[in-house]
């Protein structure tokens, strides 16, 4: 056979194969959720998310350090609030000796080079199990965007470098970016959920925070799977009021939405590599069915590839010390 043109002449040998790769994953391009629980000592394995731990904030902090070796340089904090400090107004999420303002206080006392991001939403402190508040069955906008205000104000003071809003209410970007200029947090970041799916695969993290909804489900305000110029209004929207950096949700069934959002803005986009894709590798390289080390690696590079630059992922400490 003459043929003028070769693919395989640059797959041939590993040696080629890296000189050529188009996507490379790095410990910082990675943002280590964490979940975070009362007490000491305290180290629960998550049911549903094998090898995931929420703990108390002596283990995070010893994480947190781990993770900083690692060469990853963001956590992204979630607590787990006590049942009866939980309320329909979210008053805890802003108290000033709040679980999740002493977690930051100590993190970033421990390890301040540490960037260290705080999730924006009402449902781990809602007795509703809702991202806002209730009134008469409905979760209603406004009200709550006054609470997540207080809210990423408290975690901005306790020293959080960026706040996470991931409730899906209207015009909370702009109102967080107004609060934190008006009471001198003009160097808090904010990352937006901004294209935030209303997916089944948040299960395993709602048991790991025990904030599954009480009634009903959050599609008045998180994105219907079906819509992906959605997405892009949302995505524009959010970096129009302010936001330094924009993320899709969930990840690996949204690919299509991490490049049209990539592409339409002009600031960093994260995607969340959520706890339910977490559950699913796991699950599988349990039973043998998948090899586990290759299913992270080849997930991450995706998600990186369809244009994510930052990835959210239960699977940050296996991932760096897979790709150092
Ligand atoms: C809460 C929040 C959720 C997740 C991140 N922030 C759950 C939800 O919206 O119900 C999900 C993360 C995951 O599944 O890993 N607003």
């Amino acid at each position: 056979m003459y043929l003028q043109r070769r693919p395989r002449i640059l797959r041939a040998t590993p040696a080629i194969r890296a000189m050529v790769a188009e996507t490379r994953l790095r410990p910082s391009d990675l943002i280590a959720p964490l979940f975070i629980d009362e007490g000491e000592g305290v180290v629960t394995e998550i049911a549903s998310m094998p090898n995931y731990y929420r703990r108390s904030l002596d283990g995070t902090v010893r994480e947190v350090e781990e993770l900083w070796k690692l060469g990853i340089r963001s956590v992204l904090l979630f607590i787990k609030c006590k049942d009866e400090l939980k309320d329909n107004t979210g008053a805890e999420a802003w108290n000033p000796e709040g679980l999740m303002q002493r977690s930051i206080r100590a993190i970033k006392q421990a390890v301040p080079e540490m960037y260290v991001m705080t999730d924006v939403a009402l449902d781990p402190y809602s007795s509703f199990g809702h991202d806002g508040i209730v009134e008469n069955g409905e979760i209603v906008n406004d009200p709550t965007v006054e609470a997540l205000v207080q809210m990423s104000i408290s975690h901005a003071e306790a020293g959080a470098d960026m706040v996470a809003p991931s409730d899906m209410m209207d015009g909370r970007i702009g109102a967080i970016r107004e609060g934190l200029e008006h009471n001198g947090y003009s160097k808090t970041g904010i990352m937006a959920y901004s294209a935030k799916y209303a997916s089944c695969f948040y299960g395993p993290f709602r048991d790991a925070l025990d904030s599954a909804p009480g009634f009903g489900d959050k599609k008045t305000y998180q994105m219907d799977p079906a819509n992906r110029t959605e997405a892009v209004k949302e995505a524009l929207m959010d970096v129009e009021e302010g936001a330094d950096i924009v993320m899709v949700k969930p990840g690996l069934p949204y690919l299509d939405i991490v490049r049209d959002v990539k592409n339409a803005v002009d600031v960093p986009v994260s995607v969340y590599n959520i706890s339910g894709e977490y559950a699913m590798i796991k699950a599988a390289a349990k039973m043998g069915w998948i090899n586990e080390e290759k299913a992270i690696l080849e997930t991450l590079t995706s998600i990186k590839r369809a244009g994510g630059d930052l990835i959210a992922t239960y699977f940050a400490k296996e991932a760096a010390k897979l790709i150092s």
